[in-house]
């Protein structure tokens, strides 16, 4: 295996903290990394990868301990961390009170999917960070996921800092779960097989797809849905909320802008949350302004058509 000298481990971790990406090897592939308490340096995940929404990122933490600061573990969600990690199994659990992570990291849910790499340079970065680490794969939007450094390297032209670590054991990205009770949902497949997982706790392993409660179609559970319903490129009326964008018209209801500036980046910082607070503010009905669909734009719209798509 490559090993990069400590200091430049060291200099990368500073760069994370600084905001700035570092892709990194683990067992699995390799991640596209960003601090994930910074919202603007998770934004910037997407807009390299050219991801047109937003999908929650999976928390890469150096050991169980640093996990429970952002995740609250269960008995059985903690049997599966001391047995797995460090592995190739992601674990979904509610998120702990004053984690500190970005909104746009978990995309806006109360749950948070963690998993401790076993990578040494993985973990090592971590600990340089000393940051929960962000990361999906590090490829553009609709590539392949990269197994060496040349192929992040490639794949984003060489914009982006890549640790070569060699190339990676795995190639196929974590399993991931979540645990229901006294259930063990299983998400994704991936490179922890789930017989090794129902060996170890004696259960069987439901697939999410195959109906357990969580199962909703498709990637629902990943969606944040608001409990308002929601009106697009809309105008506001007497009686809903408003979710503004650049110059917003006068408005008497609950009103948030996403941006005042019309600066998109803004807005996709703001976008959960603002959300969350006219849920809150009890609204039945949010009416969102037109959002342009350029650059970030386009995952915001995404994610607002979503929460805007007739409920089951
Ligand atoms: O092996 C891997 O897991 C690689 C390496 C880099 O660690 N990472 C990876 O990340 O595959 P990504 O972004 O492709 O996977 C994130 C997926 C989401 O699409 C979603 O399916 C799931 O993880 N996920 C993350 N947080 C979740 C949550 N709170 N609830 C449900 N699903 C979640
Ligand atoms: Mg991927």
């Amino acid at each position: 295996m490559n090993v990069p000298a400590i200091e430049t481990i060291r200099q990368a971790g500073e760069s994370l903290r600084a905001g700035q990406l570092v892709a990194f090897p683990t067992e699995t592939v390799y991640g596209l990394g960003a601090d994930a308490t910074n919202a603007d340096a998770v934004l910037s995940i997407y807009e390299t990868k050219g991801r047109p929404r937003f999908n929650p990122l999976i928390v890469h933490c150096a050991d169980l301990a640093m996990a429970e600061r952002y995740g609250v573990f269960g008995p059985l969600a903690r049997k599966l961390a001391q047995a797995f990690w460090p592995g190739p199994l992601t674990i979904v659990v509610p998120l702990a009170a004053g984690h500190g992570l970005a909104d746009v990291t978990t995309a806006g849910l109360d749950t948070v999917g963690i998993r401790v790499p076993d990578h040494s340079i993985a973990n090592a970065l971590i600990r340089a960070a000393d940051r929960p680490l962000a990361a999906p794969s590090a490829n553009p939007s609709g590539k392949l996921s990269p197994t060496t450094a040349l192929q992040v390297s490639e794949g984003f032209a060489g914009r982006v800092a890549v640790l070569d670590g060699g190339p990676c054991t795995s190639g196929v990205e974590s399993t991931i779960v979540t645990v229901d009770g006294d259930t063990i949902v299983q998400l994704r497949a991936g490179a922890l097989a789930r017989e090794e997982i129902e060996a170890l706790t004696g259960k069987t392993v439901v697939l999410a797809e195959k109906g357990a409660k969580i199962s909703a179609p498709g990637m629902l559970l990943s969606h944040y849905a608001p409990n308002a319903a929601i009106r697009l490129n809309a105008i506001p009326e007497e009686g809903e909320a408003y979710l503004a964008f650049g110059s917003a018209v006068a408005h008497h209801g609950p009103t948030l802008n996403l941006s005042p500036s019309g600066d998109l980046r803004e807005a996709a910082r703001n976008l959960f949350a603002y959300l969350h607070q006219l849920d809150k503010a009890g609204a039945s009905l949010i009416a969102v302004a037109p959002i342009p669909s350029t650059g970030l734009g386009e995952a915001i719209n995404d994610r607002l058509s979503r929460a805007a798509a007739p409920r089951a």
